[in-house]
């Protein structure tokens, strides 16, 4: 049984020990500079955790949890770029420090890479896990353009909201979770409840994201805050908002949320000035923690050892306090 830590620490020499550098320069060196950056890798860690959870070897499921990370830092960069998002752990973004044709063409790359890691050992499930994979991927697609979509939208609803973060965010720590599932051969019932397990944390960890573009500070996160409320994005944040405003309120948060000024640092200030009066964050902060429940209920549901399940306790309670 590997620990949290340990299990980070077997992710971390898997990257090491994959060489991402090859010609041309241009396509692959962006690609580098991503996957070296690291990031939280909080997707293998998930998988392996998963497949160590129902008695698994993780060493067999170690390709897919690279081809996972590697999928998911494709996203990322195609994700900056609809964004218009500045820095990421801390550095530029790769259509900032490249050009915007990089990020599409380096981005594509990944996809593949991704799919060729997965490829790479053969197991007796691999058609169900390429599968789910793929779906998944289509999932994510449908997530984005629902989350662009919205920003042009005044009458986005919670539940499409939540719909819209399962689908762009959940659903991939869902499947990177039954996955590893199914690389240690769970039954369908396990499979099951560590797939809601995995959407529940996910909705909570895009809410903890939504939350920490808000409040966060950007030498922790990595990331430029303000960006959502830049994009007018639909945020849970701003939805919670919109519900709780008299019309005085109501009126200059629309107001607001319809114009993209070049200076925005006024409109930043007047959504946070919005959001403190009607105690925005608090709320959020409470349907976060009904999700991380909700997430916990279905890992308890699970019938395997509990100490099995001490990593991912583990990892939830370092997520539940995040602040990258
Ligand atoms: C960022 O994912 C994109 C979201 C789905 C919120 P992470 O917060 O996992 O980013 P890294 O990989 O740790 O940088
Ligand atoms: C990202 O959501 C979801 C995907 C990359 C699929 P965000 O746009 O909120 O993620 P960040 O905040 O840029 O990391
Ligand atoms: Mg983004
Ligand atoms: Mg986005
Ligand atoms: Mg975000």
């Amino acid at each position: 049984m590997y620990s949290l830590k340990e299990l980070q620490q077997r992710i971390s020499d898997i990257f090491q020990q994959e060489k991402f550098l090859a010609t041309p320069t241009s396509l692959y060196e962006p690609i580098d500079y991503t996957l070296s950056l690291g990031g939280k890798r909080i997707r293998p860690l998930l998988l392996l955790a998963s497949c160590q959870l129902f008695g698994g070897d993780i060493e067999q499921a170690k390709d897919a949890a690279l081809g996972i990370e590697t999928y998911h830092n494709f996203t990322l960069l195609h994700d900056d770029l609809m964004d218009q998002s500045p820095i990421r752990r801390g550095q530029p973004t790769v259509y900032r420090k490249w050009s915007p044709n990089t990020a599409i063409l380096s981005g594509d790359a990944m996809i593949s890479l991704a799919w060729r890691y997965f490829l790479r050992q053969p197991h007796p499930q691999l058609q169900s896990i390429l599968n789910l994979f793929n779906e998944t991927c289509i999932q994510i697609t449908e997530g984005q353009q629902y989350d662009m979509d919205f920003e042009q939208r005044q009458d986005v609803t919670t539940a499409e909201y939540l719909d819209m973060i399962r689908l762009k965010t959940a659903v991939l720590l869902a499947g990177a979770l039954k996955i590893g599932a199914l690389y240690a051969n769970a039954s369908p019932t396990n499979q099951e409840y560590i797939y809601q397990y995995g959407i529940h944390l996910g909705l909570a960890f895009q809410l903890q994201d939504d939350l920490l573009d808000a409040y966060g500070d950007v030498s922790i996160l990595g990331k430029q805050t303000g960006t959502d409320i830049c994009d007018n994005k639909k945020t849970y944040l701003y939805l919670q908002a919109l519900a709780a405003a008299n019309p005085e309120q109501h009126n200059l948060l629309t107001q607001l949320y319809s114009t993209k000024p070049t200076d925005n640092s006024a409109k930043i200030s007047q959504i946070l000035d919005l959001y403190q009066q009607l105690g925005i964050k608090q709320s959020t902060e409470q349907v976060i923690e009904q999700e991380f429940n909700q997430a916990l209920h279905y890992l308890q549901l699970i019938d395997t050892p509990d100490q099995n399940k001490e990593p991912l306790l583990n990892l939830g309670q370092k997520l539940l306090h995040r602040d990258s």
